[in-house]
């Protein structure tokens, strides 16, 4: 089997040249139209592609350096833009700015440089309420209040703002029917549905203001997001992830002179490194409670298999989970991140796949025996391994790749593998989206889930190790199960529905848009929207009723010839 490198992985599919304008055009034998249609869906995956490359900690740093020159102020919606942006400027130039709707408009600008914020921040003042005292913690969330930079008459001054939401379904499902093709049905879904610029700087500035919280206790300390917030997989409104990093202080232990006199710090000890996480995260949980502009909700869940601080960030809408010495989950954003960025079409099945179990409510966003998106996406990844020939490779194969600087050991795991993207060879599996979204539901109906586990890592189903009804190994703790919370329950909703929706995918309503009399789509549910629209329990039913039946009248017929052959007479 040929291996090429990545970046040109899919194009095999349809044999790309680039035409005068260096737009690929296909040059398979079909219409015009269908040319047009596919040069457009090669176009849009190796764009996707291109975005994927940039390795991850590079994305992380100069995210973070943006946020670091951020403020996010709450306007009123008669906020004049240009007058408001020429008071800002005042301070500096700036570099990026957009407005958003959350419980009120707000406002995040970026400046070219840090001394502009601290300038900002100088001429702020600290409210006067006649009532009530105020917390005097200083930080990048202000609110607008000089009038003159407001529009006359109350009206709306008609600012644009971004959307922080994601599309509500009926309307998701009507948008995508009136698409030409499945494969395009499921990239305008990863379209609408995936995180905007706008939505990941705000992300990376919700971490940067709770970091203002943090250093004022550890001056070295970073919060960074984690999860679906930068592996390429969230969806607008998934929560964001948060890790707070002490491992910068702690790196100085290493530079221990070898000989002659030098001092140490005193400290105070613990029990535990777990106890050390549960007190910090105790101490930053109270402090964002009591002093966290615009932080509400906040529980303190100390003593879960990983301790956290939970709790909406208003201005923003997010609501945020913080935790600490976590960064075995650092290592699987890093390496659902590089999964999702070797080939485009991993992307828009883990999209199409996770909104299809979100709709039939196999994910929820409630804790308890659901399958979690995590876990749904190693199975999607699990599902692309153990294609022929694989679309991606294995974690053991990945690991084999990696350079002096990949090594990663985290409490004595192995979480070495490759993060260049340029280093990763593909196989030139050339299968459609619609051909993978049709044999996903396909191989986890008929998956042999009470016998077999599912391991990324070997990209081989293996015998489960214990009875868990669904057995999902966590690549970088392969003692560990990460779908232990699932019960049979779920895990049966979930196979009857792949069964469902593997039937209904091969049928020809489902597989062809519906026309009009002038030929065009009549935006009427085909395609994947079909299969985001409610399955009745009784129609899986019915349909194992009448699988059953078929497979016994098979049975049935298959004797009558037995006994045919059988009688002296035949
Ligand atoms: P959303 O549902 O969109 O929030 O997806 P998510 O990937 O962010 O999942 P979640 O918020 O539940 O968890 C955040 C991250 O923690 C995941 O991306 C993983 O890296 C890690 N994680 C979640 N669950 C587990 C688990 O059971 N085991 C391990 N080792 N890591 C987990
Ligand atoms: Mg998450």
């Amino acid at each position: 089997m040929g291996c090429h490198r990545i970046g040109h992985s899919y194009a095999c599919v349809f044999t790309v040249s680039p035409d005068s304008n260096g737009v690929p055009l296909c040059s398979v034998g079909i219409g015009s139209d269908a040319v047009a249609v596919h040069a457009e869906t090669v176009r849009k995956l190796q764009c996707d592609e291109q975005n994927g490359h940039r390795a991850l900690h590079i994305l992380q740093e100069e995210r973070r350096k943006q946020a670091q020159r951020s403020v996010l102020i709450s306007c009123q919606v008669t906020t004049n833009e240009k007058k408001f942006l020429k008071y800002l400027s005042q301070h500096g130039d700036i570099n990026k700015f957009f407005f958003y709707e959350s419980y009120g408009l707000y406002a995040v600008v970026e400046f070219s440089s840090s001394e502009s914020v601290a300038s900002l921040l100088e001429s702020s003042v600290i409210p006067s309420v006649s009532h009530e005292c105020v917390v005097p913690f200083k930080s990048r969330l202000l609110w607008l209040r000089n009038h003159s930079l407001v529009d006359s008459g109350g009206q709306t001054s008609g600012l644009v703002c971004q959307a922080q939401t994601t599309t509500p379904i009926n309307e998701l499902i009507h948008r995508i029917s009136t698409q030409e093709s499945i494969e395009q049905q499921m990239m305008s879904l990863t379209e609408a549905s995936q995180l905007t610029e706008e939505n990941s700087r705000l992300r990376f500035l919700v971490c940067s203001l709770l970091e203002d919280i943090a250093t004022a206790y550890f001056p070295e300390c970073t919060i960074t997001p984690f999860g679906s917030s930068v592996n390429g997989f969230g969806k607008l409104g998934c929560d964001l992830d948060m890790f707070l990093n002490l491992d910068n202080i702690k790196g100085r232990n290493m530079r221990l002179p070898k000989s002659g006199l030098s001092l140490e710090y005193q400290m105070k000890r613990a029990n535990s490194e777990r106890a050390v996480t549960q007190s910090i995260l105790s101490v930053i949980g109270e402090c964002v409670d009591q002093f966290g502009p615009g932080c509400v909700g906040v529980q303190k869940i100390l003593n879960a298999r990983c301790p956290l601080v939970r709790f909406s960030h208003q201005p923003s809408g997010f609501q945020c989970d913080l935790t600490a010495n976590n960064r075995v989950a650092m290592k699987s954003t890093e390496l659902l991140y590089l999964y999702g960025g070797l080939d485009a079409r991993v992307r828009h099945l883990v999209f199409s796949v996770r909104c299809w179990a979100r709709v039939h409510g196999i994910t929820s966003s409630i804790p308890g025996a659901w399958i979690t998106n995590f876990s749904l996406t190693m199975m999607v990844l699990f599902f692309l391994q153990r294609r022929n020939p694989p679309i991606i490779p294995t974690l053991d194969q990945l690991q084999q790749l990696a350079g002096p600087a990949d090594k990663s050991i985290i409490d004595g795991n192995d979480c070495t593998f490759v993060s260049d993207f340029a280093k990763v060879q593909l196989q030139s599996n050339t299968e459609t989206l619609e051909q993978l979204l049709s044999a996903f539901f396909e191989f986890y109906a008929t998956f042999n889930f009470s016998r077999l586990s599912i391991n990324i890592r070997k990209g081989k189903e293996q015998n489960k190790p214990e009875m868990s009804p669904l057995h999902i190994l966590n690549p970088f703790e392969t003692s560990l199960n990460i779908s232990k919370n699932v019960n049979v329950t779920q895990l049966d909703r979930f196979v009857a529905l792949c069964q469902e929706s593997s039937w209904l995918s091969q049928q020809s309503r489902t597989l062809n848009p519906k026309k009009s009399t002038s030929g065009k789509n009549t935006a009427m549910p085909w395609g994947l929207a079909a299969l985001l629209l409610p399955l009745q329990v009784d129609g899986i039913k019915g349909r194992k009723k009448k699988t059953r039946e078929l497979a016994s009248e098979r049975i049935k017929s298959l004797l009558v010839s037995l006994k045919k052959k059988d009688s002296p007479t035949s």
